[in-house]
């Protein structure tokens, strides 16, 4: 239950999400429609971010369960345990957001066992019901229930795979890295550096991004570049941020380090 997160409604200020096509309709549209969503994208290209936003938009708390290959339906609808001498039942995280109409957000969905999800296939039909077998009981989800998955079809260190046919359950966006005049604004949003620091740290992950297909590696994310960015208006230097944020965590292998290193320092320095 530990890594389990409960996150309840933001009560403070409304998460900014900068949008590059029609996600948030199409979210928005869905939610109306009482339909599942999935979301599929790079590590930390927003699709967190997304989710917390709609919180926002649609006045519904958003409940995150981190998968992990651990994870049991237990985990997610609840269990049986003994307080006080008693045996009480204790609902999990999806029956909690099943019950509050809550947004159920399943955070790297991929890293959860098959027989874990069964229990969402009666969630994500038209019964829009949750059987919760130990119990016995039987919640219907109120309208203003959604399930959430996400996960990053790009990590190839997994071997694990959706099956499509829970796959087909979903609407999915696909989403990407935002383009660079948005990844800007983003960036600039969340650390504060100024547009030209921004550009040339998005410059400079675009030509590590397009590094990817030859080399292999899960490029930085938008997450990293906020990073850096926040290093460097802390006054780091920007080849000291990039090297630190971007470089050093992709790869361990010396020669593809130093000809990422290249790169970098090229968009670094280029006047843009
Ligand atoms: N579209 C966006 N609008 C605003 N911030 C974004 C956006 N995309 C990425 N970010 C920034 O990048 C960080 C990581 O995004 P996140 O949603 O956690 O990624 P993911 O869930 O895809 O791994 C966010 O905390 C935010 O600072
Ligand atoms: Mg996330």
């Amino acid at each position: 239950m530990s890594r389990l997160q409960r996150e309840p409604a933001s009560t403070t200020a409304p998460v900014t999400y900068v949008a590059t096509e029609n996600e948030q309709r199409l979210f928005r549209h869905a939610f109306e429609q009482r339909l599942p969503l999935m979301l599929t994208g790079p590590t930390g290209c927003g699709k967190t971010r997304l989710v917390e936003h709609m919180g926002d938009q649609l006045s519904r708390p958003v409940i995150t369960i981190s998968c992990h290959d651990d994870l049991t339906s237990s985990d997610l609808v609840g269990r049986f345990l003994v307080a006080g001498g008693d045996v009480v039942w204790n609902d999990g995280p999806l029956t909690r957001a099943v019950k509050q109409g809550a947004i159920c957000y399943l955070d790297e969905v991929v890293e959860a066992r098959h027989d874990s999800l069964a229990v969402l296939h009666s969630l994500t039909d038209h019964r829009r019901t949750l059987y919760l077998d130990r119990s016995g009981e039987v919640v219907q989800a109120p309208d203003s229930f959604m399930l959430v998955c996400s996960y990053n079809p790009a990590y190839r260190s997994s071997l694990k795979e959706l099956k499509p046919s829970f796959r087909q359950r979903f609407v999915t966006l696909a989403l990407d890295y935002l383009p660079a005049a948005q990844e800007v604004e983003v960036i600039v949003m969340e650390s504060g550096v100024d547009t030209a620091v921004a550009g040339r740290l998005v410059q400079c992950a675009n030509s590590i991004r397009s590094a990817d297909h030859a080399f292999h590696f899960e490029p930085p994310s938008t997450r990293v570049l906020v990073t850096a960015a926040r290093l460097v208006a802390a006054g780091a230097s920007e080849l000291e941020a990039a090297e630190v944020c971007m470089l050093a965590p992709l790869s361990t292998d010396g020669a593809v380090s130093e000809a990422l290193r290249e790169l970098a320092v090229a968009s670094l320095t280029t006047n843009n």
